[in-house]
């Protein structure tokens, strides 16, 4: 079950207003497309009037997703909530989606207009434990998987939390957002496959250095990472091994295929530790997991 944290929501040094996110249904609406941020030719954010969906998003859920008109495709497709849009004064007017185009509905979320809609369900899902002063915070993200981070982020600034970003593309092209996570005062470290923008190489190349430095110097870490499966298992053996006291916790955020989002279908499931084989639903226990909870050899 859900937990239900009390929290304050600050903007620009306001406290504006205190919510109970208790375990409520998610909401389903037709949300109007607000504005259609194009960032490259695959890429884009798409902010969407769903203030009902933002209001009660916690960082790591997720919605499920499609265009409003036709039946083709049939099903949705889930995606973290990105953003929680807020106006001048705090109230908040919608969500935002970082999107990248890959197969179908995320082909049409980057060719949307504003004004069109989308059938918007949720939020959905686990998510993240946030921690407390003194242990930090270093999130991980490897391409579209910067999506659950933004709204991460920002919840841990707020508790005064001191939060890094690890962020890995294949070249520049793939890094997107940096002002507004640095704009909070979260440190990012960038790193390109090609070496076109930061370090050169793969992002747990720096995280692997710096958590051997956290374990020299006995810091308490909360690791929180999310993109391509190949990474999240690397960030594990990482936690793992670098941190063998038991020093650094994680949190994934996985990316199963998922058919409905609600755990009617099954489609989602992921294997988990535990006596024998044993699968759990990707959309209910997740998509947010404890990375010991993973069986990392089986999971596809
Ligand atoms: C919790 C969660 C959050 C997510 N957040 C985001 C996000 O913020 N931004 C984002 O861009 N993406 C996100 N995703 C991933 C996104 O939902 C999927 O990539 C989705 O399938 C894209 O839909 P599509 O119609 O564009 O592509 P699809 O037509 O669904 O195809 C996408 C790719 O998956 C393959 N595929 C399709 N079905 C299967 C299957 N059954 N088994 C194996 N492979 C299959 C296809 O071959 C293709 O390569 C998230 C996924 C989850 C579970
Ligand atoms: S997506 Fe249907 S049970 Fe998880």
């Amino acid at each position: 079950m859900l937990p239900t944290p009390r929290f304050t929501r600050m903007t620009r040094g306001k406290t504006h207003r205190t919510y109970t996110r208790a375990v409520l249904p998610p909401l389903d609406v037709d949300a109007a497309v607000l504005a259609n941020h194009r960032l490259s030719g695959i890429y884009n954010i798409l902010e969407l009037d769903a203030p009902a969906i933002a209001e009660r998003t916690g960082p790591g859920q997720f919605v499920m997703v499609k265009r409003a008109l036709g039946q083709d495709p049939l099903l949705r497709r889930p995606f973290s909530v990105f953003e929680v849009l807020r106006d001048g004064d705090g109230t908040v007017r919608g969500l935002s989606l970082l999107s990248k185009a890959i197969g179908t509905v995320t082909r049409e979320l980057f060719a949307i207009e504003p004004g069109d809609r989308i059938r918007c369900l949720g939020p959905l899902g686990r998510s993240f434990t946030l921690v407390n002063p003194p242990v930090a915070a270093w999130m991980v993200a490897g391409g579209v998987g910067l999506a659950p981070f933004a709204t991460l982020a920002e919840q841990l600034r707020e508790r005064g939390v001191e939060t890094a970003l690890f962020y890995g593309g294949r070249s520049a092209d793939d890094l997107y957002r940096i002002p507004f996570f640095e704009q909070l005062g979260v440190r990012v470290v960038l790193t390109t496959e090609d070496g076109t923008r930061g370090e050169a190489g793969r992002v747990t190349v720096p995280l692997r250095r710096e958590l051997a430095a956290a374990a020299a110097g006995r810091r308490p870490v909360q690791v929180y990472a999310c993109g391509p499966t190949p990474m999240m298992r690397a960030v594990a053996e990482l936690t793992a091994t670098v941190g063998a006291e038991g020093r650094f916790g994680l949190e994934v955020s996985l990316e199963p295929v998922m058919g409905c989002g609600m755990g009617g279908c099954y489609s989602c499931v992921v294997p988990v530790t535990g006596n024998g084989s044993r699968f759990v639903r990707g959309c209910v226990d997740g998509p947010v997991f404890e990375g010991t909870r993973v069986a990392w050899a089986d999971l596809t």
